[in-house]
């Protein structure tokens, strides 16, 4: 079952959010050569409890690990899930993926970007263009009456008539009191999952494109967290959280000062 958020649930969605994408706004600012994945992560953790928030990543189970940083930051090859480290030191040219996950009253809310350092190859550059175009197409679909379906049709599409490649590994998903409710939203059509879900109103959803510039295939590494490219290729990341509503999808994900006023 899809949870359906009522007023409340909605109300509080907006909020966590809004902080959620303060937060990351606030990261991105940070990103420069010389400055390492550890010093944004502290950054990261300072501005979340700043919000009066937690960080929903820290101590995330998976397994019988929990995960040790704030944030998920990945640096170029790194899909998803980097941990922070001392000795990752950001250099003109780097790719770096920001992944800030909140919960605040809660609720959570879930957002991401690739940012480029400087001046970067113009084929990586590309790769970051069609992953964020790709996120707002795969939004535009996020229609009442569609099917979940439609989103990972546009997105695998949009994504491979560009030459690069969609990771199967991971997929986006339903967000709410949870970090991860259904439905599952793959970025690609799943032979297995025939027919997907149709979209209703009031449903909260994480659509979260990861793009790789080779071939789609990921590995771990040993730390059993930072997934990376199984060829060694740069890989994007583009997510929102999304509120269906009939007049379309309202992207929740955007900075705002909280409480709202109004
Ligand atoms: N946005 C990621 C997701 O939806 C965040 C994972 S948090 C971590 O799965 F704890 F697993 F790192
Ligand atoms: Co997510």
């Amino acid at each position: 079952m899809i949870p359906i958020k009522n007023k409340e649930g909605i109300a509080r969605m907006r909020e966590s959010c809004a902080i959620a994408a303060t937060v990351l706004s606030k990261l991105k600012e940070l990103v420069r050569p010389g400055v390492t994945t550890y010093d944004l992560d502290q950054a990261a953790r300072d501005f979340i409890a700043q919000h009066g928030a937690r960080s929903a990543c820290y101590g995330y189970q998976l397994a019988s690990r929990r995960y040790p940083a704030y944030s998920c930051i990945s640096v170029n090859e790194e899909v998803v899930h980097g941990i922070g480290s001392l000795k990752r030191i950001l250099r003109e040219g780097d790719i770096v993926s920001l992944d800030v996950v909140i919960e605040y009253n809660g609720y959570i809310g879930d957002n991401a970007t690739t940012v480029p350092l400087g001046t970067v190859s113009p084929l990586v550059a590309e790769l970051l263009r069609i992953t964020e175009e790709a996120l707002y197409l795969a939004i535009k679909q996020a229609q009442i009456g569609k099917r979940i379906g439609d989103i990972s049709h546009t997105v695998q599409a949009f994504v491979e008539s560009h030459g690069f490649s969609v990771v199967r590994d991971m997929v986006g998903h339903g967000v709410g009191s949870s970090m991860h409710e259904e439905p599952q939203i793959p970025n690609f059509v799943d032979r297995k999952r025939s027919r997907t879900d149709e979209i209703r109103p009031g449903m909260t959803l994480a659509i979260e494109p990861m793009v790789n510039l080779g071939h789609y295939r990921t590995k771990t590494l040993s730390d059993g967290w930072t997934v990376v490219t199984a060829d060694g290729t740069p890989s994007a990341h583009f997510e929102h959280t999304v509120l269906t509503t009939d007049k379309g999808p309202e992207i929740l994900t955007i900075p705002r000062p909280v409480p709202f006023s109004a």
